[in-house]
């Protein structure tokens, strides 16, 4: 078998970016010892707020060249507002990256874990796998406002390309079919009157490529109910920009913790590399202190797995994640008292052991 090598351009970027990226780079390593075959070549870049108090950019001129060549991005969080305003740091590096390289698609798993309490009270086993249109849709930059005062208007258009929406659709029928075959439509075509019938016909189209799939469309409202009372109803959800955007963070709050949500921006026409990273900001309350969770960060590299065809391991090293929790090995924000360097040497013994 010839040895895959995979150039991962690491962008640990702010605050607890800082300790969770050099964690779960430890543990890609180890995936890399065992598997034998493939083998990670990470080059860091140091853009981040720090970055910008001495060079005045985020990151630069040529920050997009230096990337273009990797086969990932693997980003851990940007911001620091003692340093930097939120919108600059934002703009300056992830939207920026996410937008150059047509990164159109965001995914989003929520799953409960052994060992970790929900908020929910009764949480049955959940699964789910929020598929997130990423360049258009309600996050427009079409509109305007004019007059003032009493008489103001804002106008803000949604936009909706039938290749957008297509895209978001097929992506999720996909990967529905690699995992317990259904998919849900997140619509509100009884209240948006142009572009939710629209989504649904597309979804209607799409869905007949795929008769192997089940499928159903659930209004925005009763669908974000769903994922709090019963979101082990769910398999794949595809949504728009704005909807997916109010899900995941839904998905995020039920499985416990943010420090654990993982999350990815794909590039889907091979153009440009995709780009791992998780839910999570850079926790200036924690930063320092070696406690910042770095599960959500680790779960992020088993997407970048997924997405580089090694969806065995992927499994394998969820499954080590979940022995980890199920052995109660939690960092504080899960109610634990274990350092982010004790969980990831948890991890780390387990995947020597596969
Ligand atoms: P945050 O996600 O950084 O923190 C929210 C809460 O979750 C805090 O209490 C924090 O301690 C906790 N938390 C976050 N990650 C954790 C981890 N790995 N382990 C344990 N606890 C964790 O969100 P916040 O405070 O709103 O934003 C802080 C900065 O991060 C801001 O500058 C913001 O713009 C930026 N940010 C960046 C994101 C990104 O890079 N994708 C996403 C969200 C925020
Ligand atoms: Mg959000």
């Amino acid at each position: 078998r010839r040895m895959k090598r995979l150039k991962i351009a690491s962008l640990p970027g702010d605050g607890v970016g800082k300790e969770v990226v050099p964690a779960a780079q430890t543990v890609l390593k180890a995936v890399s010892n065992v598997h034998g075959g493939m083998q990670f070549d990470f080059t860091e870049y140091p853009w981040s707020c720090e970055y910008y108090l001495e060079h005045n950019q985020m990151m630069p001129d040529d920050a997009l060249e230096r990337l273009q060549d990797a086969d990932a991005i693997f980003l851990g969080a940007v911001g620091n507002q003692k340093l930097v305003p939120d919108h600059i740091s934002l703009w300056g590096m992830l939207i920026k990256i996410r937008r150059e390289f047509e990164q159109v698609i965001n995914i989003r798993p929520a799953k409960l874990l052994k060992g970790i309490t929900s908020p929910l009270t009764n949480p049955k086993d959940f699964d789910l796998l929020v598929v997130r249109e990423n360049s258009e849709g309600e996050y427009s930059e079409v509109g305007g406002r004019i007059f003032r005062g009493e008489d103001e208007v804002a106008i803000q258009n949604a936009i909706f390309s039938r290749r957008g929406t297509e895209r978001a659709m097929r992506y999720a029928f996909e990967l529905a079919a690699k995992r317990r075959k259904h998919v849900t439509s997140a619509t509100k075509s009884n209240g948006i009157v142009h572009s939710m019938p629209f989504w649904d016909e597309v979804f209607q189209a799409v869905k007949s490529d795929y008769p192997d799939i089940e499928s159903d469309s659930q209004h925005i409202d009763a669908l974000a109910a769903f994922f709090v009372t019963q979101p082990q109803r769910f398999d794949v959800i595809v949504a728009s920009n704005l909807f997916g955007d109010v899900l995941t963070d839904i998905g995020a709050a039920i499985m416990g913790s943010i420090g654990i949500a993982p999350a990815a921006n794909i590039n889907v026409n091979g153009k440009y590399p995709s780009m791992f990273e998780p839910v999570h900001g850079s926790a200036p309350d924690i930063v320092g202190k070696g406690i910042a969770n770095p599960i959500g960060q680790i779960w992020t590299a088993k997407l970048m797995l997924d997405h580089f065809g090694e969806e065995e391991l992927g499994v394998k090293l969820l499954d080590i994640i979940e022995d980890v929790t199920a052995a109660r090995i939690l960092t504080p924000d899960l109610g634990g008292k274990y350092a982010t360097e004790d969980v990831t040497a948890a991890i780390v013994d387990r995947v020597h052991k596969l």
